[in-house]
């Protein structure tokens, strides 16, 4: 039994004893194969060397139907004869070469006590970092509620802060940008140069939403990594951000921007979660593993709320336009508030998004079918294919905006 400094296991070794964080919270049993995702999960765990059972042993070369067949799993609770359902499976595998395997599950350890029912107030109230503000942003907020708030006073607000402004740029000069203002006429030949430009093409209102949500960003920074692969996480905000900016595009919204945001700060509550209750996070995740139920629906069983509801407390707290709070708060039960649209096209960008696109926040299958919900967003299986290459055409180049 062979003891190995980290750096030196590879893929395909197999555990002789379990392998530990070194809080205690984590373990990998003996006896599992290492996987390269388990490899970066006891690197973020800080793991300094295993016991192995094959310190040779090569990595397993990757079945032709292995990719398929996880796809295949991640629909298995979804009716399988739905038209909507039939098109997102062709599509997840049509690119299944493209999607990554679900990320391994850490298996929480005794010591890690689920408590019954948390609190979501005191979730929030006890994180320092999430009750104070970046200054940018309470000026942007202030700039928003007044109405006589000028373009020069929200291009000095945004402005203060260089890297808010590097990021609001690049993106309002990128490729998606460039062709959603082409086709509503509003983009000039020319990069977007300044912020006073960028309001004037955008609109005070929807540059001002689009800073508040990138302003919030840099406070998520030091989750850790047992949980969440965070590049990972942003990815896939950022792909229900493009979706969701698409499907109201395509109802004609005059102000699709805040779809975009809301979709980046659509599952911030598990960030939460992960960053405040890492031990209960894990048991989460692994008991929705264990179980093949979905994260969100074992989340309400174990905490009595489910990830929705603290982002949109924390929006709330925040005091981020409403129709944004709600919007994250019900994306996982758009029909239960008073203004199901932009719910429902969170909802559904969600779906589009987690069974065809790469990126996640935890959970590892297709989220759940509500026929209701898809006629909000009044789209068609056979539009999907093209809303889908659209937005993977965009994915890369926004998602390295946020990095
Ligand atoms: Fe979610
Ligand atoms: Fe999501």
């Amino acid at each position: 039994m062979p003891t190995l400094p980290l750096s030196k296991a590879r893929a395909g070794m197999v555990l002789a004893a379990d392998a530990e964080s070194l809080d205690g919270n984590y373990r990998l049993e003996a006896g599992l194969e290492l996987s390269d995702g388990h490899l970066r999960l006891l690197r973020g765990w800080h793991v300094a060397a295993i016991d192995v059972k094959n310190d040779d042993a090569s990595p397993p070369a990757p079945s032709r139907d292995a990719p398929e067949a996880a796809i295949l799993e991640r629909f298995a609770h979804l009716p399988a004869d739905e038209p909507v359902v039939a098109a997102l499976r062709r599509l997840a595998l049509d690119r299944a070469a493209t999607l990554p395997p679900p990320p391994p599950c850490p298996i929480p350890s005794a010591k890690a006590a689920t408590p019954a029912a948390l609190a979501p107030e005191r979730i929030l109230a006890n994180d320092p970092v999430l009750v104070s503000l970046p200054e940018v942003f309470m000026r942007i907020r202030e700039v928003l509620s007044d109405p006589d708030s000028t373009v020069e006073e929200a291009a000095a607000v945004i402005g203060k802060d260089p890297s808010l402004t590097a990021k609001l740029l690049k993106l309002v000069n990128s490729a998606f940008y460039a062709r959603t203002m082409r086709v509503s006429g509003g983009l000039p030949p020319g990069a977007v140069d300044s912020l006073s430009r960028a309001v004037m093409l955008l609109g005070l209102n929807q540059l001002s939403t689009l800073a508040m949500g990138v302003s919030v960003l840099p406070l998520f920074k030091d989750i850790p990594p047992e949980c969440i692969d965070m590049r990972q996480f942003w990815r896939h905000s950022v792909a229900v951000g493009l979706v969701a900016k698409l499907l109201a595009s395509r109802l004609g919204d005059p102000s699709p921007e805040r779809f975009f945001v809301a979709g980046l700060l659509h599952d911030i509550g598990r960030l939460v979660l992960y960053k405040q209750q890492p031990a209960a996070s894990a048991a989460a995740l692994a008991r929705a593993a264990a179980t093949g139920r979905l994260l969100v629906d074992v989340e309400r069983e174990m905490f009595g709320f489910d990830h929705g509801k603290l982002g949109g407390m924390l929006l709330r707290k925040w005091r981020f336009p409403e129709s944004l709070e709600q919007a994250v708060w019900r994306h996982h039960d758009p029909l239960g508030g008073e203004v199901p649209l932009e719910p429902a096209l969170i909802c559904v960008a969600d779906m589009i998004a987690g069974a065809t696109l790469s990126g996640g926040s935890g959970e590892r299958l297709t989220p759940r079918f509500l026929p209701e919900v898809w006629r909000i967003a009044a789209i068609s299986p056979g539009e999907l294919p093209e809303l889908v290459v659209m937005a993977e055409s965009h994915l890369d180049v926004v998602c390295a905006m946020f990095a």
